[in-house]
């Protein structure tokens, strides 16, 4: 890299505008979306889709809400053309969805573009050409007036067609491309005189789509090209204004939120952002941002799972783990402290205690997009006792004490750190079954009754120690509990100890289901904890004190 990269590098200008309004406005509502996944990001794959998986995902965009859908260029390619022809040919789009072509001020172009649309209900025209200085000068060595010569013919051409599409109700669009690297003056001046052609009325309004077709400044200075534009242009009531921006400088979705508040009515992008180079503007991220400030976005993404597989087995593109609102990752806290937060968080809303989703770590309900809770807590070697207690309560049940959790929390820690890597749930539970449930050495037993006389109860248990056959004996105490203590301090080689702390719960309902009992004891100074479980809520109590003393 330079040492002074202003040797061969320029800030980008900014735009004059005083008195600037989109800073202080605030969304209230969804923008008109397109989708432009069969067009642009196909563009951009490098096996570009087939019909058939082309068709499969217009119906998903469908299913999703999409009213406007860039269905390809039509006449860029025979497989373009005859995927418009089967849409319209076998009735495939529904009457209120728009399909849109894209098409150069070419005439050749412009008249298979034409034939592709006949006997479409609803077709949107988009004619583009290229505007900045940089396109003027390298790619088609006009002039300015020479540039906006391409585009008035282009709009004539469209204009003398349109009688061809009888039945068909049609919107025209046009695109000075390139234009957030355009002089916002010239920009004007080009889709003034596609205007002056195409005559657009506030009652048949034409789309004026204003592409920051490469990232080339910050997302304020997109804002204020746009708000530049909407307060300048003539006949602004005729228009819909629409963006469509690239993520060259990772900063699509911003661009795009600013230009909304700049006046913008109409969004164009691709869903998870595919597209040419750093992609187009993934439109599920401005959608859901919409959503999560409690705004309807009119766009469906339940479903999220369902339209990623879709959408990676379509394109052939994958969705990264951190990719906002759909990402694997983005609802799945590794931090102690982050997990415990959102543990807590979770609970406050179950509880119904709060109006609105304000859970620590986590923007929104995932179960609003179909994503399970289950996921939001993994444990790895970096996770608190609050992320494994959490997950063998949700995913079994198991209600750990609050000082067991201190217990197992760094046991746990230390087996994942050994394994270098995340557990699962199931995984979780067999290293608390191995630490606690499933010790059954050197104290064991092999039958406990017991009978109630009055406040007193009396058991008989039969008790083994390491490799000594089990001998019967006699407990007596205000319950099974301290009658089983009762009677294990009988044996000869009982330990000293104290019960110092009792939980028992159920896990699960019925007459077959399993209960579970926690038992802190204190032995030679120190505090362990044990747990049984049992079908029987007394033997997963005798189960759980045995466990501590083999704990021990
Ligand atoms: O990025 C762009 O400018 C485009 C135009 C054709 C709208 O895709
Ligand atoms: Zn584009």
């Amino acid at each position: 890299m330079l040492k002074n990269p202003a040797t061969k590098y320029r800030p980008f200008p900014p735009i004059d505008l005083p008195n600037r309004q989109w800073p202080s406005r605030v969304r209230t509502h969804a923008p008109i979306w397109c989708s432009v996944d069969l067009r642009d990001g196909n563009q951009a794959l490098a096996v570009p889709m087939n019909v058939s998986q082309k068709l499969e995902l217009f119906q998903t965009l469908v299913k999703c809400g999409f009213k406007e859908i860039e269905v390809g260029f039509p006449s860029a390619s025979n497989t373009e053309f005859t995927f418009n022809r089967r849409l319209i040919e076998e009735n495939r789009a529904p009457d209120d969805v728009w399909l849109q072509v894209l098409v150069q001020a070419r005439e050749d172009l412009i008249e298979r573009t034409f034939e592709s649309l006949v006997g479409a209900k609803r077709a949107i025209i988009h004619m583009y050409n290229s505007t900045s200085p940089a396109q003027r000068r390298v790619v088609f060595g006009k002039s300015k007036d020479e540039i906006k010569d391409v585009a008035v013919q282009g709009a004539k051409m469209i204009k003398d067609r349109l009688s061809r599409l009888k039945g068909t109700e049609v919107m025209l669009q046009y695109s000075p491309e390139s234009f957030s690297a355009t002089e916002v003056e010239f920009a004007k001046e080009i889709s003034e005189a596609v205007m002056e052609v195409w005559q657009p009325t506030p009652e048949r309004k034409m789309i004026l789509n204003l592409p920051d077709t490469v990232e080339v400044a910050m997302p304020n200075i997109y804002a204020d090209q746009i708000e530049w534009i909407c307060r300048n242009i003539k006949n602004r009531d005729s228009l819909i204004i629409s963006l469509h921006t690239h993520n060259d400088r990772g900063t699509g979705t911003a661009a795009t939120e600013l230009g909304l508040l700049a006046g913008a009515d109409r969004v164009e992008g691709t869903l998870f952002g595919n597209g040419e180079r750093t992609g187009n503007l993934d439109i599920v991220q401005v959608a859901m941002n919409h959503y999560m400030h409690g705004i309807d976005p009119k766009l469906d993404f339940a479903d999220m799972n369902s339209l990623i597989d879709v959408y990676e087995r379509c394109t052939g593109m994958t969705v990264p783990a951190r990719q906002p609102y759909a990402g694997e990752l983005v609802f799945t806290a590794f931090s102690g402290s982050h997990q415990d937060a959102i543990k807590k968080g979770l609970a406050e809303w179950q509880k119904g205690a709060q109006q609105h989703w304000d859970v620590p770590y986590l923007t929104i309900d995932p179960a609003d997009i179909n994503r399970e809770y289950r996921e939001v807590i993994r444990v790895n070697s970096q996770s608190g006792k609050g992320g494994v207690a959490y997950l063998l309560e949700s995913e079994f049940g198991i209600e750990l004490p609050k000082e067991m959790q201190r217990e197992f929390g760094p046991i746990a820690n230390e087996l994942v750190d050994r394994l270098g890597r995340e557990v699962s749930g199931a995984e979780l539970k067999e290293m608390f079954e191995k630490e606690y449930t499933k010790r059954e050495s050197p104290w064991s037993f092999t039958g406990f009754d017991h009978r109630k006389d009055g406040p007193e109860t009396t058991c008989n248990a039969r008790i083994a120690h390491d490799k000594n056959p089990p001998a019967p004996f006699v407990g007596k105490g205000n319950g099974p509990l301290s009658a089983f203590v009762h009677a294990l301090r009988q044996h000869p080689n009982a330990p000293h100890f104290e019960v110092a702390d009792y939980r028992e719960h159920a896990l699960g309902a019925g007459v077959n289901a399993q209960a579970i009992a926690y038992v802190q004891i204190k032995i030679n100074g120190k505090t362990r904890w044990g747990a049984g479980m049992d079908t029987n809520i007394d033997l997963a109590c005798v189960r759980a004190v045995l466990s501590a003393l083999n704990r021990a």
